[in-house]
């Protein structure tokens, strides 16, 4: 036999194996020091199973600029194995033809066993799955400062938007900035979804922002959210437009201002810097939301490939994602909580466990809402529309109530 039949036969066995190595390639936008940290957990749970990780990070917090360049990707014919798609855009995605069928996989690890039903059936298309969940993140938060709470005389965390208005006060008083924000259209979203559900609670929000009822997006509840959206934007510092979500957080670590509204990959921030919940950072819901959850559940969408190897590698990337073992380190250091069903919780904190505990009420009392800002509850093209028009009221004073109303209504017919 010949040396290149001798080494043909060998790579057959090998492959036959089930010991092939591939390589795999991720998109995603997890580019903040919590963000890339707890990517490196999957990249390294899959160096160890002996696979190349090849990654394909594009940086943008909320992934607009990630969704741009996967779809010259996939348009090339070159799609990566997988990409970080969540919500209804997973189901546009699976209408093109262009995803695995996950289904050996989540039978072989019985993922249906494993997860809530209303996230496994985002994770389906027509039945199959396509995508693996990787975590529930909570959008619904408030985090603080306690150094500058103190210093301003707040005495605890705002419950109602009037109690967080007047330590915004006071804040403001002590020479601080009370809000850090970062001016960018999914931030500016995140804080108006928070402020509707606090305003108008989660009947309305559903109404409104999921189910795009033209009768509560021109109510007068709509109207009292977008007069309490603006006041919010009073207490923002001026060079808050363009700031990154992460370099607000950090204001918030670094004590020179008192709130900041965002998920809880915030906390992968602080968390990141070594600092403690409840000593370093404070974390509470949303003024006026205790009794509900925005949720935002990122997923990894598997692409149709060619390559056996690449394909094995992909394989066992979905299995790594949805592993107890995964699911603890990354969420930990993400700031989420796992999506597996079961998971013990005894590793995390405070924070997480009321996340966690909070998550399961509200499945049960109809708190449990999907984040618009984050893609979970319409399409793209309406998320779109409706970030630009929020945006666009929060980044213009001269805009009246009842004008940003009214865009915001129109731009909830976008098809
Ligand atoms: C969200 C994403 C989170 C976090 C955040 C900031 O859309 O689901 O995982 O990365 O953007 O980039």
């Amino acid at each position: 036999m010949k040396l290149n039949q001798l080494l043909s036969a060998a790579m057959a066995a090998f492959a036959l194996s089930g010991a092939v190595a591939g390589e795999v390639e991720v998109l995603h936008y997890w580019t903040s020091g919590g963000e890339a940290k707890s990517a490196a957990e999957l990249r390294k749970m899959m160096q160890s199973k002996g696979h190349t990780w090849k990654d394909f990070a594009v940086a943008g917090g909320g992934g607009d600029n990630a969704m741009t360049v996967l779809k010259s990707r996939v348009v090339s014919g070159n799609p990566p194995s997988a990409a970080q798609i969540k919500g209804p855009a997973i189901q546009e995605w699976a209408a093109e033809g262009v995803l695995a069928n996950l289904d050996a996989v989540a039978k072989a690890e019985n993922w249906d066993a494993s997860l809530p039903v209303v996230v496994a059936n985002v994770m389906k298309y027509k039945g199959n799955y396509v995508a693996a969940p990787v975590n529930v993140h909570r959008v619904n938060w408030l985090w603080a400062s306690p150094e500058v709470l103190k210093k301003a005389g707040v005495p605890a965390m705002p419950k109602t938007f009037d109690e967080f208005f007047a330590a915004a006060d006071k804040i403001k008083a002590a020479g601080l900035i009370p809000v850090a924000h970062g001016g960018q259209n999914w931030q500016d979203f995140t804080t108006f979804e928070s402020v509707v559900l606090g305003v108008g609670g989660a009947k309305f929000y559903q109404d409104a922002l999921v189910k795009l009822d033209q009768k509560a997006l021109n109510s007068d509840t709509m109207k009292k959210s977008l007069e309490t959206f603006r006041k919010i934007k009073s207490y923002t510092d001026p060079a808050a437009p363009g700031r990154d979500w992460n370099l607000a957080t950090a204001m918030v670590m670094q004590g020179k201002a008192g709130f900041q509204f965002m998920g809880d990959w915030a906390k992968g921030e602080f968390i990141a810097a070594g600092k403690v919940p409840g000593k370093d950072f404070l974390c509470a819901a949303a003024p006026g939301t205790a009794n509900a959850f925005t949720f935002n559940v990122d997923s990894f969408a598997m692409y149709k490939l060619k390559d056996a190897g690449a394909q094995k590698a992909q394989a066992d990337l979905a299995a790594a994602i949805m592993s107890p073992a995964f699911q603890e380190v990354f969420n930990l250091n993400k700031g989420s909580i796992p999506v597996r069903l079961g998971m013990k919780m005894d590793k995390f904190d405070d924070c997480a466990k009321l996340s966690s505990k909070d998550f399961v009420d509200t499945a049960r009392t109809g708190g449990l809402v999907p984040s618009v800002a984050h893609g979970m509850a319409v399409s793209p093209a309406a998320e779109g529309a409706i970030k630009d028009a929020v945006s666009q009221f929060w980044n213009n004073d001269k805009i009246s109530v009842a004008d940003g109303m009214k865009n915001i209504a129109k731009a909830a017919t976008t098809q």
